[in-house]
């Protein structure tokens, strides 16, 4: 039996060797070199790969996405009914996000795009002194980077609000849900930072009603999906001064055309969905237990929920 793998071309022999590396009796197939389709029992596959092409393999046993976001998977045709589908959740994936925030957060919060546009006037000028304790950051999801950032901040004194679609309660973090939960969060967020799951459901989410509801001259932070900011309330929230800044790492589509504007305007930070990159030495431990997993009959490790979708 063997793995088909299919990812980005750079990482194909990196994901290859660290798999081998754990269980070198693996037979590894890349992508589109499959061979015999009945010999496929899983396969490892990111974005890019055509969930229609996993329907000609008759003993497929096991999808791994390998990524921590699912929505791709959401797109029809959608990966073969009735196979178990298996994400990556990954210390170092969370552990980048969490830098990604933190660094955007400093960002903002030590009035970094006003610094460097006064080095750029040559303008020496101290701006009031930014308090901690009182810029307020509302944190949309608290899954796994959610619960992450939300830690990292806590430590460093800000204090941490999250919003999650049914209650959860965590430490030092105040919560907030549901539909009622969203504009109770926004009106007091001083910094919104999005890593919510992409569904059907948080679509559009950072829309002009949410922004509308912000305190004048918050920021905004997507580390999440393009596909939960609508980019035209955005730019006009921006260009308003209604928010004073936006750090964004994933947009709609990739990459990102270089007409639009967040590329030149002057309050965007962008990364080119570089935020958090799945390091494959890291991440392959869990996919080669899935492998095993599998073959046994046991239960697998961090299964995607369709139901929920994510
Ligand atoms: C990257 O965006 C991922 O979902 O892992």
């Amino acid at each position: 039996m063997a793995v088909l793998l299919s990812t980005k071309a750079a990482a194909m022999e990196m994901w290859r060797d660290a798999l081998l590396a754990l269980d070198p009796t693996l037979e590894i197939r890349l992508f589109p070199d499959a061979g015999e389709p009945a010999d496929i029992e899983a396969a490892v596959v990111w974005t890019a790969h055509d969930m229609a092409e996993l329907r000609r393999y008759p003993n497929l046993r096991l999808i791994v996405s390998m990524g921590a976001g699912v929505d791709h998977l959401f797109r029809p045709p959608g990966p073969p009914p009735g196979i178990p589908v298996a994400r990556l959740v990954d210390r170092m994936l969370t552990s980048q996000m969490g830098e990604w925030v933190l660094l955007n957060v400093l960002r903002f919060h030590r009035q970094d795009l006003e610094y460097r546009a006064l080095q750029r006037d040559r303008t020496w000028l101290e701006l009031p002194a930014p308090v901690t304790a009182e810029r307020r950051i509302g944190i949309l999801g608290l899954g796994e980077l959610g619960t992450h950032a939300a830690g990292l901040l806590r430590g460093l004194g800000f204090p941490v609000m999250g919003w999650t679609r049914r209650p959860r309660a965590l430490d030092g973090v105040e919560g907030f849900h549901g539909d009622a939960g969203l504009p109770a969060m926004a009106a007091r967020s001083d910094i919104l930072v999005c890593l919510l799951p992409l569904t059907a459901a948080t679509r559009g989410i950072v829309n002009a009603r949410l922004l509308g509801l912000l305190p004048r001259g918050a920021f905004l932070i997507n580390g999440a999906r393009g596909g939960h900011v609508v980019d035209a309330d955005l730019l006009a929230a921006l260009d308003s001064g209604q928010v004073a800044g936006a750090a964004l790492d994933v947009f709609e589509p990739e990459p990102l055309p270089p007409g639009r504007p967040y590329w030149s305007h002057a309050r965007v930070v962008m990364t080119p969905h570089a935020a958090s990159i799945t390091i494959p030495a890291s991440a392959a431990p869990q996919v080669v237990e899935n492998i095993h997993r599998a073959r046994a009959g046991q239960p697998l490790l961090n299964l995607v929920d369709f139901a929920a979708g994510y």
